[in-house]
């Protein structure tokens, strides 16, 4: 644990680093195609994921000024990643067109009182190492000043279900988003029912959810960690 350090970004001067973690994000997302087996239409990927929430200009401009970007180092390289919004009315992406958005615009669809989370991503050749676990825990050590609310909340990836859970993070299922009807699925999917079976977990789900999970593809799960008491 002592090879490694946390670092708050300052993505103005950290431009070598920031491009860095850019990086390190389209390399984790690259895995998210249906190519190369994974759950999202390789053309979102490219023209949305890569885009909006991974790129350089994302970290160097649409987000600066709204999250705090950590990194976890290993000498002069980062090795994980995650981008804590500063205020907790601050919603990173409603979705690709509606950035930086407001809490209070959207009362009931998110949870309150956390910090919105994105980008938690380690190194895709040393995941498993417990990298993610002390990347959060020494954001709790190091900057729990700056962080009021009580806790994080996040969106995750239907495959990194179970890594949330191990992680601490509690699955709200109420807030679970799914997809319109008819949206495209991967083409290694043949129907929606299909898709859903490989990634939609046991957890308990009210009636409504329960109804969109078999007519309407699952896009994410919300969680939320709780810092530890102060
Ligand atoms: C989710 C993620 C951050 C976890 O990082 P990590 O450094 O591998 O996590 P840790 O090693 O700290 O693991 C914490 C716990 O979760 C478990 N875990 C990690 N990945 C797991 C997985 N894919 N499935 C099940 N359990 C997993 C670990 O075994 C460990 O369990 P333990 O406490 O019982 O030992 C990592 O898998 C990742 O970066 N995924 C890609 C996410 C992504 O690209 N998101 C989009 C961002 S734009």
């Amino acid at each position: 644990m002592k090879e490694y350090y946390l670092k708050l970004v300052d993505p103005k001067r950290d431009k070598v680093l920031s491009n860095k973690i850019s990086k390190m994000l389209k390399k984790s997302t690259e895995e998210f195609k249906a190519s190369k087996g994974g759950h999202i239409p390789d053309w979102i990927v490219k023209k949305i994921i890569h885009k909006y929430y991974t790129s350089k200009e994302s970290i160097k401009k649409t987000f600066k000024d709204t999250g705090y970007r950590f990194a976890l180092m290993k000498k002069n390289k980062p090795i994980a990643t995650i981008l804590i919004s500063k205020s907790i009315n601050t919603i990173f992406a409603i979705n690709s067109k509606n950035l930086n958005a407001k809490q209070k615009d959207y009362p009931n669809a998110y949870p309150k009182g956390y910090h919105c989370a994105i980008n938690l991503v380690t190194d895709i050749k040393i995941r498993k190492k417990g990298l993610a676990k002390i990347l959060l825990k020494k954001i709790y050590e190091e900057y729990s000043p700056l962080l009021k609310g009580k806790g994080i909340w996040m969106r995750a990836d239907p495959p990194y279900h179970d890594a949330y859970v191990k992680l601490g993070f509690k699955h709200r299922t109420k807030y679970d988003v799914f997809l319109p009807k008819d949206v495209e699925l991967p083409k290694t999917f043949s129907s929606t029912k299909e898709f859903n079976k490989k990634y939609i977990c046991n957890c308990k789900r009210n009636k409504k959810q329960k109804e969109f999970s078999k007519t309407r593809r699952y896009k994410y799960s919300i969680f939320t960690l709780e810092f530890p008491k102060r």
